[in-house]
């Protein structure tokens, strides 16, 4: 074979080789679930759209969670604070909510929220695609409304959410059901049950509660498990 050749040879394998990476980038090496697209800051109306309440009764999700006054509580991917200020009418004076997004434009929309509303016991966090950036030992609460099914580093956000979670805490994530057919959402923005529990358990939790209440998302309840 001439060096030319050779040459051709090499750069196709390459190229191949580039390309198989940028297919599998977007996907669970584990389950193989197509990550979606992280929802932009002007999809921040259809995050405070009126008719979420009967699609999504945040207020039902919230009770089943029983969270207690003075609790210390993630709002991981928290956008607009849609569930952010639910959140911290329900740990009152004494508690704290944590409310982290990856984007900006979001984490302002959410400081002028609490702002207008006069909410005094929100921090806002600024987090990364695989660091929310929370306190370690921090949160009884980690609470992910529609979010989990964004991560592009799954794995490692995993890692510190459980570095963050204090001793028995809990990891919340509400996914619409992608069992169900009907549900009008594309398929990229639900999971299935069996996804999230072979995906969050590889990263040391447990699923201890599926609650099936709500109209349309699974609630999930995971618990760290101990360290090895
Ligand atoms: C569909 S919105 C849900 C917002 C909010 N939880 C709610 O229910 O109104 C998803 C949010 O997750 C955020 N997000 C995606 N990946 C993230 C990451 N790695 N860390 C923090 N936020 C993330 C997006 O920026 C977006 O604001």
């Amino acid at each position: 074979m001439r060096r030319w050749q050779r040459g051709v040879l090499i750069l196709s394998a390459v190229a191949l080789a580039a390309g198989a990476a940028a297919q599998t980038a977007g996907t669970h090496p584990i389950s193989g679930r197509r990550f979606a697209p992280v929802m932009g800051y002007p999809g921040a109306d259809w995050l405070e759209r009126a008719e979420r309440i009967d699609e999504e009764e945040p207020d039902l999700a919230l009770n089943l969670l029983q969270i207690p006054k003075g609790a210390s509580v993630a709002d991981v991917g928290a956008g607009s604070g849609y569930i952010t200020v639910r959140l911290a009418r329900r740990v009152g004076a004494g508690g704290r909510v944590y409310a982290n997004d990856l984007q900006p434009q979001m984490l302002e929309l959410l400081q002028r929220r609490i702002a207008r509303e006069k909410i005094t016991n929100v921090t806002i966090v600024q987090g990364t695609v695989d660091d929310p950036n929370l306190p370690a030992a921090s949160v009884d609460l980690e609470l992910m409304v529609d979010v989990y099914h964004e991560l592009s580093q799954p794995q490692a956000m995993l890692r510190r959410l459980r570095e963050a979670l204090k001793p028995g805490g809990r990891l919340v994530l509400l996914e619409y059901r992608k069992e169900d057919p009907a549900i009008p959402i594309r398929l990229e923005h639900k999971m299935t049950v069996a996804e999230a529990k072979m995906e969050v358990e590889a990263e040391g939790f447990t699923l201890t509660k599926v609650d099936e209440s709500l109209p349309r998302q699974h609630i999930l309840i995971f618990n760290a498990n101990a360290q090895p």
